[in-house]
Order: structure tokens, then sequence, then C-alpha cells
């Protein structure tokens, strides 16, 4: 329980989705009003119900299209909206390949009609929801955020163009923004009760390790042991969600507190080979995970980690939980004798 913020609510478009629902709950804990957005084409439907039990904040949901403009004006209107954080987006590279309208119309005409109605409603705060994906993935790590820029998909364009109108909407002084460049988003609320559950099935790593150590899956395939790293396989900057939205937080505070806008990275700064993920996952659940080694994925590069000292120098975030905390949380949500049901 949590004493209501003074000032206005924060809307959150995607608020069902993965990082959404776990940025409301770290909102609702800070104790600020949210207003909660989503029109649950990839999110479950028992979310709210799972946010309400873990925190009795003030939040309503609204079920609607970010793309909806005429409803988001409506919303900010009557709610006394002083942010918004836009997560609503479609996010599979491998879908926005075969998809590109798709991706164009939910990503940056989802961001346009947000923008609009934000200016209409003179709400000028805006947290943005971008990805490690815009980077060139060719250049050393770690990379800054003034690393070199390169999308190899529809989805990693959409992002970066949706980070360009955004930035002229900056530049033309009607609105401050912090973008934040997720890494590699992982784990759960640590209760077990509040975790990833897309309507689609997952491609990512953590979640695949999940299935397949609850047998619900075929081996895990290894997609490459031969790349120029310690151990063969692909390194990345895996970061929990739950420090993940906290960044969120932050940013709304650094936007609150009139410093402007930035553009930041969100990891942990450190490099985590997808065998040294199985090593800690098996050692913090017990549970051996059944894998094959498969040829190279597709588009994958060798490795890829933040440098995180923006973050920490501009918003006093820093990632507090390691990946023997993300492995656990993890499983505590997916594991098939887990703490999730609602009982
Ligand atoms: P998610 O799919 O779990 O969440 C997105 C939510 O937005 C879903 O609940 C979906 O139903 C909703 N949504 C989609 N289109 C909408 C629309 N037009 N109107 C209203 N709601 C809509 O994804 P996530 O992992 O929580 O990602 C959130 C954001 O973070 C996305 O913008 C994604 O591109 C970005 N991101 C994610 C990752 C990651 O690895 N998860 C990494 C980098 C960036
Ligand atoms: C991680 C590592 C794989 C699955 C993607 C998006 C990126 C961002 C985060 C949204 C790689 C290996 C994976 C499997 C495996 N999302 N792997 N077997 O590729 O870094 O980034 O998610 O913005 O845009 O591209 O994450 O979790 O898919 O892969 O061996 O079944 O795990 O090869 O080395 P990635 P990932």
């Amino acid at each position: 329980m949590s004493l209501r913020k003074p000032g206005g609510a924060v809307l959150v478009t995607g608020a069902a989705g993965y990082i959404g629902s776990h940025t409301v709950l770290a909102l609702l804990r800070e104790g600020h009003a949210v207003i909660a957005l989503d029109d649950y084409s990839n999110a479950q439907r028992d979310v709210p119900t799972r946010v309400a039990r873990l925190c009795a904040g003030d939040v309503q949901w609204v079920e609607a299209d970010v793309r909806d403009q005429a409803t988001v004006e409506a919303v900010l209107a009557s709610q006394g909206v002083e942010a918004v954080i836009h997560f609503a987006a479609r996010k599979s590279v491998e879908e926005s390949c075969r998809l590109p309208l798709a991706y164009y119309d939910s990503n940056l005409i989802g961001t346009l009609r947000l923008l609009a109605a934000m200016e209409v409603s003179g709400v000028r705060r805006l947290v943005f929801s971008s990805s490690a994906t815009v980077y060139d993935a060719s250049q050393p790590s770690p990379v800054t955020e003034t690393g070199r820029l390169s999308c190899a998909s529809p989805y990693g364009r959409s992002k970066l163009m949706a980070e360009q109108i955004i930035s002229d909407v900056v530049n033309s002084g009607r609105l401050d923004c912090v973008a934040l460049r997720y890494f590699n988003p992982v784990g759960a609320d640590a209760s077990g009760k509040l975790g990833e559950d897309a309507a689609t099935p997952p491609s990512n790593l953590m979640p695949r390790i999940c299935l397949a150590a609850a047998g619900k899956s075929d081996p895990l395939q290894i997609f490459g042991n031969d790349y120029d790293t310690p151990d063969g396989t692909g390194v990345r900057d895996y970061v929990h969600v739950a420090d993940v939205a906290d960044a969120h937080v932050a940013a709304l505070r650094y936007l609150a507190a009139g410093h402007g806008s930035a553009m930041l990275n969100i990891g942990t700064g450190c490099g985590t080979s997808v065998l040294q993920l199985l090593r800690t996952f098996t050692e913090v659940t017990g549970v051996d995970v059944p894998y094959t080694i498969e040829a190279r994925r597709q588009g994958d590069v060798a490795s890829l980690f933040a440098d995180v000292s923006e973050a920490r120098r501009m918003l006093d975030w820093s990632a507090r939980r390691g990946l023997a905390e993300m492995c656990a949380d993890a499983w505590r949500w997916a594991r098939p004798d887990g703490d999730r049901a609602l009982g």
C-alpha cells in the first residue's frame, strides 16, 4: 500500500504487456496514479487482476488502440495526465520481416497519433521504449549512445524512425522525452505472480530456456557455438525487467525535474553468453536444460552489450539485480508448479 503522489497521473500505453505491466507495478509502488491502456493484441486479460493483487494502487485500465487518437485525447483530457510512457508496439524482428506494413502501422502511426494527442492536450513529458536493435551490432561492445546506428529489420527501423520523429518534436520545443534503448529484458516480478505471457510464441532466449526446462518444448536450440566469443555462443546484455521498470520511474523523475530530453541505454553493462546463462539457470533452479547446438540464426551477431554510464549519470539509475535473480524470477513465474496461479 502506498501514498498517492501529488500531481497528475501517468498514462502507460502497452500497459498489459511484459515490460508495461512491470512498469505499472513499479509506478503504483512509488505512489503514482496510473492510466493503463492496452488493446490486448499481445497480452493476457488477467494482467490487471495480477497487478491489483500485487499492489492496491490508483490504476484505471482502458482497453483501446493507441492509434485511436480521439480516445487517447479523451483519456489525456479527462484524467489530468502529466506524463506518458509509450510501450505499445509490435516487437518481433522475425515477424516484422514478413509483415513490414503492420509494423510501421503499429509502431510509427501509433507513435505519431500519440504525439498528436499529447500536443492537443498540452502533455509534454514522454518516456519512449526504444531498443538496442537500433545499433549497428558489428561495432565493438560496450556500445555507447553515440554508437553507430543501423537497423537490420523493419522492426528496428520502426524504432529508429520513431526516435527521429520524437527528436523533431523535441527540437520544436513542444516535448521533453527520455528515450530508453533496452538491451535484453528478462525475468519476472519476484512474487511469481507477474511475468512474460505474450499471446504469440516466444523467440527470445530466456522464455525458450524456461519452456525447454519445463519440458514444454523440444530441447533449446543454441544458435551457433562458433562465434568469436569466449565460449563460441552469442553474448548479450540481460537486464532484469524490474530494473527496466525502475528506469522508467527514474526517467519520469528526470522529466519532472525539468532536465529536458535524453537518449539512454538500459542494460547492466555486462555481456553474458548463451552457455553462461544456461549454466546460471541450472545452478539457481537445479533444473537441467536440454539443448542442441544448431547453425547460427540469420541476422544474429556475436556480441552486443551496453555502456550504461550515461543512465547512471543522468537518471541516477543502474541495474541492481544480477543474473542469478533474473533466472530465479523467470523460473518462479514459468515453472509448471510455480506460483502464478491467482487462486
Ligand atoms: P509486449 O508485446 O509484451 O507489450 C506490448 C504491449 O502493447 C502488448 O500488451 C500489446 O497488447 C500492446 N499493444 C500493441 N499494439 C498496440 C496498440 N496499437 N494499441 C494499444 N496497445 C498495443 O512487448 P514488451 O516486451 O513489453 O515491449 C514493450 C516495448 O519495449 C515495445 O515498444 C518494444 O518494442 C520495446 N522493447 C522490448 C524489448 C524486449 O526484449 N522485450 C527490447 C527492446 C525494446
Ligand atoms: C539472445 C541470444 C541468440 C533464442 C532480440 C531482438 C531485439 C530486442 C531483444 C526488442 C542470441 C541466442 C536465442 C534461442 C538461442 N527486442 N538464442 N536460442 O537477438 O539479442 O535481441 O530481443 O527490441 O530487438 O532482436 O535476443 O533473446 O532472441 O537472443 O541460442 O532459442 O540467444 O542467438 O545469441 P536478441 P534473443
